[in-house]
């Protein structure tokens, strides 16, 4: 069985873009795949984090991950920082890695843009990512659009290192959904749906309350043309909500349009609220079960130990191809 690997910050609430980018995904996978998923708190603290909303965030993902179909007994769901491994691999893979690939990273760019002072962590970021990766022999990485350069770096480093010492890591394939691989902010279709974003309605967040779901989404940035047609290139707006409801109902976008009578843009979006409703229904109720639950820490406890257990062997053949530490 092909083994997965993939990880998502714990830096707030996910949204549509997270769930149907990545996570979506998550949940196929783990019926014929070896899946391990993981929340990266060692990733979110290259920005500063208040320590109890880390902590938050860090159930709140958790509880997600469950809450959308994550079965623990079919895959392992665990929190980075518990898991050594990370962090020692880490820096070797920082030793095998240089700055002018680093710098060149279009994540890095635009988070640093600007500063006078950017943190050493935000530069790295990508070989933690790497780290993640390679520390569990992984085949397959599946992600959104977004992280298509940090993976092409991961194979980078691994075929670096194999190449110096010999075989030590499997080089990975990154897995890009078609459908949901890039969701627009509602409010502004040229930059991606994301956590941090000032205005909320640029985000459905997946325990959004019904009345949040609709005032988003009725508020949405279109364009003044009134012809409903996916074109992202000259009507972003429209297409990203078409998007939206293409991934959220499993039909085509063609299916969607081929079989609507609306008049405007407004029923495509009314018709919007209520598809995503009901598809994030389901998500809460069950968030609202897991999260407060014994159940929880249990899962994410076992699920760092197991993974614990892949890593260990792939770090002693780490250490061993470096001729690290000393042999027992
Ligand atoms: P992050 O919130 O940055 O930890 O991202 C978690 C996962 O969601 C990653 O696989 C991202 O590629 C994916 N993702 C984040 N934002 C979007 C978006 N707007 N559209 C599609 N996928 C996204
Ligand atoms: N960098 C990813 C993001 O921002 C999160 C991440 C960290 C990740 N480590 C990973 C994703 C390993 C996949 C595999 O979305």
């Amino acid at each position: 069985m092909k083994r997965v690997f993939s990880g998502v910050q714990p830096t707030g609430n996910l949204h549509l873009g997270n769930y149907l980018g990545a996570l979506k995904q998550f949940v196929e996978l783990q019926e014929d795949h070896e899946c391990i998923y993981c929340i990266v708190d060692e990733h979110a603290i290259t920005v500063p984090q208040d320590p109890e909303q880390l902590r938050k965030h860090i159930l709140d993902v958790a509880a997600l991950y469950m809450a959308i179909g994550i079965d623990p007994k079919k895959s392992i769901i665990f929190v980075q920082s518990q898991v050594p491994g990370h962090a020692e691999l880490g820096w070797i893979l920082c030793c095998n890695s240089y700055t002018g690939e680093l710098s060149r990273m279009t994540q890095f760019k635009a988070k640093s843009g600007g500063k006078e002072s950017v943190g050493t962590g935000l530069l790295t970021y990508p070989v933690l990512m790497a780290a993640d990766i390679l520390l569990y022999d992984t085949d397959i990485v599946p992600v959104g659009n977004d992280q298509k350069q940090h993976i092409e770096l991961t194979r980078d480093i691994a075929i670096r290192v194999n190449n110096k010492y010999g075989d030590t890591f499997v080089v990975p394939d990154g897995r890009f959904m078609k459908s949901g691989a890039r969701i627009m902010a509602l409010d502004d279709p040229e930059s991606k749906m994301s956590k941090s974003a000032e205005n909320e309605h640029s985000r459905i967040s997946l325990l959004d309350e019904d009345s949040k779901i609709k005032k988003s989404i009725m508020r949405a940035t279109t364009d003044s043309d009134g012809e409903i047609r996916f074109d992202p290139e000259n009507k972003p707006g429209v297409s990203n909500l078409l998007n939206i409801y293409s991934a959220l109902s499993g039909k085509t976008v063609d299916e969607i349009l081929a079989n609507q009578q609306w008049r405007g843009y407004g029923d495509l979006k009314k018709e919007l609220v209520a598809v995503t409703q009901e598809a994030m229904a389901p998500i809460k109720r069950n968030f609202e079960e897991i999260r407060y639950s014994e159940e929880l820490i249990r899962v994410l406890n076992d699920g760092a130990e197991r993974a614990n257990a892949i890593a260990e062997p792939v770090m002693a053949r780490v250490r061993d191809r470096f001729g690290m530490g000393i042999k027992l």
